[in-house]
């Protein structure tokens, strides 16, 4: 079944945070070239398909996510062409490419928005956007109490006394999606690239883009963000699992520009595919994404924002099949991105408690690395040995951790700013790559490039780069290249179902046919294996036959 199944079932994606993987220009900025020259690394490592984060021109208020032309690639990454040429040499290395698309909002340099604020308040122009009069004497406050999911009012005012709405930074301004232009617009630009050869795309805030159209204030006893997504910046506490009608998360409405792109889609050859960075408040609500006429993947944050915890892994693992299996979509499985604490810093965090998306960065105490590291390479084998398709987010092969102690003046983040520097951000998890040698940049940027990296990699990255770590068969890399290439050939991995194993509470084991077994060990103590007939890769060594705890092996049986 696997192997007839459309690519996107089972596929391993990797996640390319352009800005920092790899820069050939020298500018200490990544870029297409850079990627295209680390295609190789990529194939050599294993993985089905890239997504690369927002390419476009853009102000980079948001590094990215703030588009000001999404037919045109910024010059910091290269251009259209560039872009064609990478998307063929990808193709010939068996790697399919997607890109990101932002459909909720637009920067405030596209041209739409400039025509809005020139032609001012009730002309055709702002009716793209989210444009209204303020409440109060003078129209002074905003239409209505909703936050930005980046800290503060999500609304703002202009001279000539309109607000307009936006869900995250100000020069990020919210689409009106129920304007059929809008619409129009982004089907046109999903063809432009469709028809440049990208399989399929990442969506940005896929639950954001309906609003109730009344726009009223947030429900009662809501936490404001609670749907909202990882960088959201109010604290949601222990989510409720019941959905509310939020008037601008995750609404019906939403479905239905989806069954249009999915119609896009299915005009070209290929199984072009969708996924969406869509956040439920349930399995339930995130498997509505996925319907046959609908998208064809979602990312589950679920398993992300698990604590290292069996009870809690396991329920999520069951729950996320259940849901997704009923509506026929395969589940896909992430532990880090380029909006959260990478996972070896978050798992060496000893308090195994539920980390929630919408916490702002307040880590508990220092992280044990060492610990972190091994819960990471038991999860990696976890991850990888589940039903479904996964992502590996850059640098998670290498072990990175979080870079905790970036100096303040240096942080780029917008998160910085909005919270009035109480949160730190996402920069400490899109730290520039070390593919090389023993100082900076670590052949991150060539030999005597003009600047420095756009953020400073630090001193120990040496042990960590790609050259380092190649041929060490303890490394990290070395152990997701071989998990990969497992994953790629046993029968019994990738699409398809899963059986548990009683190993007791918290042992996670299961089978998966033809003759596969996973064991992970979240217990303090080393546990035994089941019967097999041999060790096919596991975490780290085992001591007398015993999986020592934060280990995971993968078994033939
Ligand atoms: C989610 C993206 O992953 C994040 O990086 C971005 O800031 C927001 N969407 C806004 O586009």
């Amino acid at each position: 079944m696997t192997r007839t199944a459309p690519w996107w079932r089972s596929a391993v994606i990797y996640q390319v945070y352009i800005r920092s993987f790899a820069d050939a220009n020298g500018d200490g900025v990544g870029d297409i070239a850079g990627i295209r020259s680390r295609l190789p690394y990529l194939k050599s490592l294993g993985v089905d398909a890239v997504w690369i984060n927002p390419w476009y021109k853009s102000p980079m208020a948001d590094h990215g996510y703030d588009v000001a032309d999404y037919r045109a690639i910024d010059p910091l990454f290269g251009t259209v062409a560039e872009a064609e040429q990478l998307i063929e040499e990808a193709h010939r290395h068996g790697i399919r490419v997607i890109p990101d698309i932002v459909p909720n909002h637009t920067s405030d340099q596209h041209a739409w928005f400039r025509a809005a604020l020139a032609a001012g308040p009730g002309s055709p122009e702002r009716e793209r956007y989210v444009f209204r009069s303020g409440r109060g004497p003078g129209g002074a406050e905003p239409p209505n109490d909703w936050v930005s999911c980046f800290g503060g009012p999500a609304w703002t005012r202009l001279p000539d006394g309109d607000w307009y709405l936006h869900l995250f930074a100000p020069q990020q301004p919210d689409l009106n999606w129920q304007h059929p232009e809008v619409r129009a617009e982004f089907e046109s630009i999903l063809r432009f690239w469709f028809s440049r050869g990208v399989d399929g795309f990442r969506i940005d805030v896929a639950h954001g883009l309906v609003k109730h159209p009344e726009l009223p204030d947030l429900p009662p006893r809501q936490e404001p963000a609670v749907l909202g997504p990882l960088i959201s910046r109010e604290s949601a506490g222990d989510r409720p699992r019941s959905h509310v009608d939020h008037p601008h998360w995750d609404r019906d409405e939403v479905h239905d520009i989806y069954r249009a792109w999915r119609r896009v889609a299915d005009e070209f050859p290929g199984d072009r595919s969708f996924v969406a960075e869509a956040w439920a408040d349930s399995p339930e609500r995130l498997a509505a994404y996925v319907r046959e006429d609908g998208l064809h993947t979602a990312f589950n944050f679920d398993f992300l924002m698990s604590g290292w915890d069996a009870k809690e892994l396991r329920t999520v693992i069951d729950d996320s099949l259940a849901m997704l299996g009923a509506v026929g979509a395969p589940a896909t499985w992430v532990l880090s991105n380029h909006d959260v604490m990478r996972h070896p810093s978050r798992y060496g965090r000893r308090a195994t408690k539920r980390w929630t998306a919408n916490e702002p960065y307040r880590p508990d105490g220092p992280a044990d690395l060492e610990l972190g590291t091994r819960r990471a390479r038991a999860a990696a084998l976890l991850m990888l040995a589940l039903p479904g398709g996964a992502y590996v987010y850059q640098g998670e092969e290498l072990g990175l951790p979080e870079v905790e102690d970036l100096p303040e003046d240096l942080l780029q983040d917008p998160v910085w700013e909005r919270s009035g520097h109480t949160d730190r951000g996402r920069d400490g998890c899109r730290v520039p790559l070390p593919w090389s040698g023993g100082t900076a940049p670590y052949g991150f940027s060539p030999d005597g490039a003009s600047a420095a990296p756009w953020l400073p990699q630090p001193e120990a990255w040496g042990e960590l780069s790609v050259a380092a770590q190649t041929a060490d068969p303890a490394s990290m890399l070395e152990l997701y290249r071989e998990a990969l290439r497992l994953r790629r050939e046993h029968p019994a991995l990738g699409d398809g179902t899963l059986a548990w194993l009683d190993t007791g509470e918290s042992v996670l084991a299961f089978r998966r046919d033809p003759g596969f077994v996973c064991v992970v060990n979240l217990s303090p103590e080393p546990c035994p294996l089941p019967a097999h007939t041999s060790v096919l890769l596991s975490s780290g060594p085992l001591a007398d036959g015993l999986l020592p705890p934060d280990h995971a092996v993968w078994l033939a049986v």
